[in-house]
């Protein structure tokens, strides 16, 4: 049998990361795991308790007592809170622009990371995130960093709300774009960072299949 591989998808906002990963997990019957889904389900549970988010030990308290859950479905990944529906809830902009903030705290990434790597002991998992290829899955087989400009990653995003039926404020979403790039950068604990021995790619030219034919020919280089 070949050996399921651990991969491992990081990179800034809206550089692609869970479109192509969703797509590579399908060709390889992989599990996906969305690490950016589980903090923003934690943030908006904060927000909706009316947390303090700057309060690491009550945010870690409430982490503790909450269960996350990604669902695989025919609509995509859903994500269950405390075995509640919240896949949509997790998008809306108040959780986006605070999602970085709840990130910062070491104790609670610590709870995140070994959440993390329990849904990764048998290895078929392709996970994306910031800190998956330096802190979450540092033996992953394959590592991929994937980049695109500002101005392309907002233009992205602006392209999805609107074929979400919302239109949206492109400087707007390129300054807060560029915001939680620089929060998620410079934390001192696992920031959004290159791991050494991971493949960057630059996508601001490139198709998603484009992108998708890139990591697959690093897994079957590994794969052998
Ligand atoms: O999809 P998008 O790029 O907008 O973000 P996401 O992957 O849903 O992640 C949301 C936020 O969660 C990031 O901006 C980080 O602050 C945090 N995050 C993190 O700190 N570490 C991860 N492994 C994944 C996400
Ligand atoms: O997960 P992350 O925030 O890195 O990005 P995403 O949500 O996968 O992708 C953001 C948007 O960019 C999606 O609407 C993708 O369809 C689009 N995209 C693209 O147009 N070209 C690519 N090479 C990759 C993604």
């Amino acid at each position: 049998m070949k050996k399921r591989l651990s991969i491992a998808i990081d990179g800034p906002a809206a550089a692609g990361k869970s479109t192509v990963a969703k797509i590579v997990a399908e060709k390889l019957s992989y599990v996906y795991i969305d690490t950016g889904a589980m903090y923003r389900a934690l943030t908006y549970k904060a927000i909706v308790n009316q947390l303090e988010l700057n309060e690491e030990v009550a945010l870690l308290d409430t982490l503790l007592s909450t269960d996350i859950k990604l669902l695989p479905s025919n609509k995509g990944q859903l994500v269950y809170l405390d075995n509640k529906d919240v896949t949509n809830e997790i998008r809306t902009s108040e959780v986006t622009n605070n999602v970085s903030i709840v990130s910062i705290h070491p104790k609670v990434r610590r709870e995140m990371v070994r959440r993390q790597q329990a849904f990764a002991t048998e290895g078929g998992v392709v996970m994306d995130g910031r800190d998956i290829g330096t802190h979450v899955l540092p033996e992953a087989e394959v590592k991929v960093f994937l980049l695109a400009s500002v101005e392309e990653r907002a233009e992205r995003r602006y392209t999805e709300n609107l074929q979400k039926g919302f239109p949206s404020d492109l400087e707007k979403l390129k300054e807060e774009i560029a915001r939680r790039d620089k929060i998620d950068s410079e934390r001192d604990v696992a920031p959004l960072k290159k791991a050494d021995d991971a493949i960057e790619i630059d996508t601001t030219s490139l198709t998603i299949p484009e992108v998708v034919e890139k990591i697959m020919a690093l897994v079957h280089e590994r794969i052998g």
